[in-house]
């Protein structure tokens, strides 16, 4: 078996990791550093914390707050502008997806001009974009070490994806201590986000024997402190499983990529509005049911990795507790169980379906081979 394996220059982990941004600054030589990231990052008094660090290092600092939740592609625009009139040479994207996917947006837009949707798709960026860092603040897209970044298309009322490597930072500086302050709701969907990361690409067909080993320990690290994370925001030691579970869920998607749960949730989050985690999560069960009969050892295997008892258990029974421990988790951390619940009606499923359909990037990635019908009764049974 070839495969290949990527990650971005270098990664820092661990609690009080951000102190290594300095030296990159240095290293990269940046004098004028774009720091990208939205509001409620600011309000939680990260922004200063990056902005005093990158000052300390010798460069001066311009900010773009102005970033969405679920970025659309006239947010990508305002922040394009923004950088250029702002003349920097070097972009440190801080926050969660949503700031980080608009750092490497910016990135490849500013040098490659055009708009971010000529670049839909896998590979068709030109030229590698404005050297970039990136830190997250939540615990779940694993944006920093991935090659995607995904945007809201308004017109189009779906989500999409630019897959290019020039998305991967300079470096990626995963501190623990940032996530500290994220709310329990949004530690709970971004934490399930990484567990979907970690789930679909160790059950995918890109899988490799090097990405499965991050995936079942992000699987591992997610289900052991995810409910403390949501629970006790203040238990630094879940934080940091949180941390490491999301990047490990995030290098195994890199390489291996996700399935139909993510297929399912674009145009969910396209059309109603739904924060991607959430709609990871909600879906992530029913997509498992329908996965199981793709790859029994492997879902039997997950089932493990979230500390169910699979002694004396045969591959298929210990399958079906992998989706019986996922169903639990979310439950526990309050995930909305039913799509009725984020206001979706069943006149509202055969949208869903023929929308998920064109989503052929991922659904080509799944376990399972995924056909309208198919869409429509998932959709239909998580009614
Ligand atoms: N590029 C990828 O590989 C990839 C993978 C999965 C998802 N995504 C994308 O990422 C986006 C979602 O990102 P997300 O789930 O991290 O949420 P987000 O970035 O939209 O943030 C959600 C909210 O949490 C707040 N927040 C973040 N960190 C905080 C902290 N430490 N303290 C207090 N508040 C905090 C933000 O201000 C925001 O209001 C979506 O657009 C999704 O499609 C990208
Ligand atoms: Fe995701």
């Amino acid at each position: 078996m070839v495969f290949p394996f990527r990650l971005p220059g270098v990664n820092y982990y661990g609690r009080g990791a951000v102190q290594y941004l300095a030296g990159e600054i240095q290293k990269e030589r940046a004098k004028r550093v774009f720091l990208i990231s939205d509001k409620g990052v600011a309000g939680a008094g990260l922004v200063d914390k990056i902005k005093n660090l990158i000052t300390e290092a010798g460069a001066e600092v311009i900010e773009f707050l102005d970033v969405e939740a679920e970025p659309s592609v006239e947010n990508v625009e305002l922040a394009v502008k923004t950088f250029q009139e702002a003349g920097c040479d070097f972009i440190v994207g801080l926050g969660g997806g949503s700031p980080m996917d608009v750092s490497k947006a910016v990135s490849v837009v500013a040098v490659n001009g055009g708009s971010i949707l000529d670049y839909v798709g896998i590979g068709l960026v030109p030229k590698p974009g404005v050297p970039f860092i990136l830190i997250p603040t939540t615990s779940g897209t694993g944006s920093e070490v991935t090659q995607n970044a995904i945007f809201t298309d308004k017109q189009e009322q779906l989500k999409k994806g630019v897959v290019t490597e020039y998305f991967l930072p300079k470096a990626a500086i995963v501190d623990s201590d940032l996530t500290m302050s994220a709310p329990p709701k949004i530690t709970a969907a971004t934490g399930m986000d990484a567990l979907t990361h970690a789930i679909e690409s160790y059950t995918a067909p890109k899988a490799t024997p090097q990405t499965d080993l991050y995936a079942l320990e992000a699987i591992r690290l997610i289900a052991k402190s995810l409910r403390r994370a949501v629970a006790y925001g203040a238990d630094s030691e879940a934080r940091e499983n949180m941390a490491l579970g999301s990047v490990f869920a995030g290098i195994s998607l890199a390489n291996a990529g996700v399935g139909a749960v993510h297929a399912l949730a674009y145009p969910l989050g396209g059309q109603f509005g739904v924060p991607h985690g959430v709609a990871n999560a909600l879906l992530l069960p029913y997509v498992m049911e329908f996965n199981i009969v793709g790859h029994v050892a492997k879902f039997a295997g997950i089932a493990e990795a979230m500390g169910e008892n699979v002694a004396g258990k045969s591959k298929r029974e210990a399958a079906f507790l992998a989706l019986k421990a996922v169903r639990e988790l979310s439950q526990d951390v309050g995930i909305p169980q039913k799509l009725s619940e984020v206001g979706v009606t069943e006149s509202d499923i055969e949208g869903l379906a023929t929308a998920t359909m064109n989503v052929t990037r991922l659904l080509g990635n799944n376990p399972r081979k995924v056909t309208l019908e198919d869409a429509r009764n998932i959709f239909t049974k998580a009614l």
